[in-house]
């Protein structure tokens, strides 16, 4: 690929972006897309740097926003009498916040999200884990991203959140809804009807906060919705709340995770010799696996930060105001980095350094559940299943197309279609 081709929204590059990741980390390693403004910066030293730098690069307040046109400005308009008329505005949420006032709310976070919170949700995920596959095992086959990758991190979330198992396709509507708007590739119309998804989505939620006020339990929600921010001296109100509840628990927390668990399957599926190391050895090799299907196959490709002071990089001004577009996924594969980037490396010594999670004060609150998710989706597949392989229809020909849904900013195989031989 040549640098003049590196299109972001071409079908054939969201695809497989690794070649025009290359292009750019030799070439040009901060690149000013021309269809959208931003800086792409993809080495893997400078994406660090940035996301370390908070004095010049910010996520909050100081950012003047990503209104590229006045035809988006437009539709932001629109989007926001919607919320106003029909639901809640959302407030910024921690992502689009910067320290101080980062830090105060991330607290509370921290706190819902405390390790032994997380350790008491294993016995959980892992029996879904098995549940999912018993509903699946005896056929031989599936649609592993259906039946298996959606469902897994979207109940475990849900469980939290105080929504009923039940629902989970009805909030898996909204969240691809949210998402969708994310990924930067709608119509007008699309964003609009993602909005009203969206706020179909509080109407469901504020009941719950309202129960949760009133009877408070030991789900994560039922924290984040009474515990006060010592700073602010209060809770968080329903605007606030909203917010989180869409970007960052559901999105966060089932959309990235989900996409993780159906790369994991493809990776394992393309390479049988390190399906056989794990095989043999899930104990040792598990861990490392989860690890290097985040840095191949990161399911948040790339996020943004503000320029909030004129800053120059590889020669490059990039004056403050601009949007800078940190690829964590590029900077997973650089070989300045990484020895032989492409490979999956059950013996790598420095795959934990990856960004797939970013890394400083926004690093991903929620890690280490989605690393639980991830090693227990992985150790019941190996308990449950020999061998496993992509389906064919009758005539031979490939039932997968491997598809990825036209995103900006994350990663998600919408199908994956196997034959397995269940475990002995
Ligand atoms: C494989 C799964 C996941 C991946 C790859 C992922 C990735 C990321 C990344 C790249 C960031 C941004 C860091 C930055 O701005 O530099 C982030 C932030 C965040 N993630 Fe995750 N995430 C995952 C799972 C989750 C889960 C399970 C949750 C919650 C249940 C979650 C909640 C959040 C939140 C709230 C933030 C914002 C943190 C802050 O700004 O302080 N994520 N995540």
């Amino acid at each position: 690929m040549e640098l003049d081709e590196v299109n972001f929204f071409k079908p054939e590059v969201n695809k497989c972006p690794y070649d025009a990741y290359g292009v750019l980390r030799e070439e040009a390693p901060v690149w000013q897309d021309p269809l959208t403004g931003f800086f792409v910066v993809t080495r893997y030293d400078d994406v660090r740097a940035i996301i370390f730098d908070t004095e010049n690069f910010v996520n909050g307040a100081r950012s003047r926003g990503r209104v590229a046109t006045p035809a988006m400005a437009e539709r932001q308009k629109k989007i926001a009498e919607l919320y106003e008329t029909k639901g809640w505005t959302p407030a910024p949420t921690l992502a689009g916040r910067d320290d101080p006032n980062h830090k105060q709310m991330r607290a509370l976070f921290d706190h819902a999200f405390r390790p032994s919170k997380i350790k008491m949700m294993d016995e959980f995920v892992e029996s879904l884990a098995h549940r999912l596959i018993d509903d699946f095992i005896a056929a031989g086959t599936c649609d592993w991203v259906k039946q298996f990758a959606v469902p897994l991190p979207l109940i475990v979330i849900g469980k939290q959140m105080g929504a009923k198992e039940e629902d989970i396709w009805k909030i898996k509507a909204w969240t691809d809804a949210w998402v969708q708007r994310l990924g930067m590739m709608q119509t007008d119309e699309e964003a609009i009807w993602s909005t009203e998804m969206e706020i179909e989505a509080q109407h469901y939620f504020q009941p719950i906060f309202e129960r949760l006020r009133k009877e408070p339990d030991d789900t994560l929600l039922s924290d984040l919705v009474n515990t006060v921010i010592p700073e602010w001296g209060r809770t968080l109100n329903d605007n606030e709340l909203h917010a989180e509840m869409m970007a960052d628990t559901f999105v966060g927390g089932s959309e990235t995770s989900t996409n993780a668990l159906s790369a994991g399957v493809k990776l394992l599926i393309e390479r049988p010799e390190v399906w056989s190391a794990l095989k043999s050895d899930p104990e040792k090799y598990l861990p490392q696996l989860v690890e290097e299907v985040l840095r191949l196959e990161g399911p948040v490709q790339g996020l943004f930060r503000t320029a909030a002071n004129d800053v120059e990089l590889h020669g490059v001004k990039i004056p403050a105001g601009s949007t800078i577009n940190i690829r964590y996924a590029s900077a997973n594969r650089d070989e300045r980095h990484f020895e032989c980037p492409a490979d999956l490396d059950l013996d790598r010594s420095n795959t934990k350094t990856h960004l797939a999670f970013g890394a400083g004060t926004h690093f991903c609150l929620g890690a280490p559940l989605a690393r639980r998710e991830l090693f227990l989706g992985f150790k019941a597949l190996v308990e449950r299943v020999d061998r496993m392989w992509f389906l064919e229809h009758a005539d031979g020909t490939p039932l997968n197309n491997f598809d990825i849904a036209p995103n900006f900013a994350l990663r998600a195989l919408k199908e994956l279609h196997i034959g397995f031989v269940p475990a002995s």
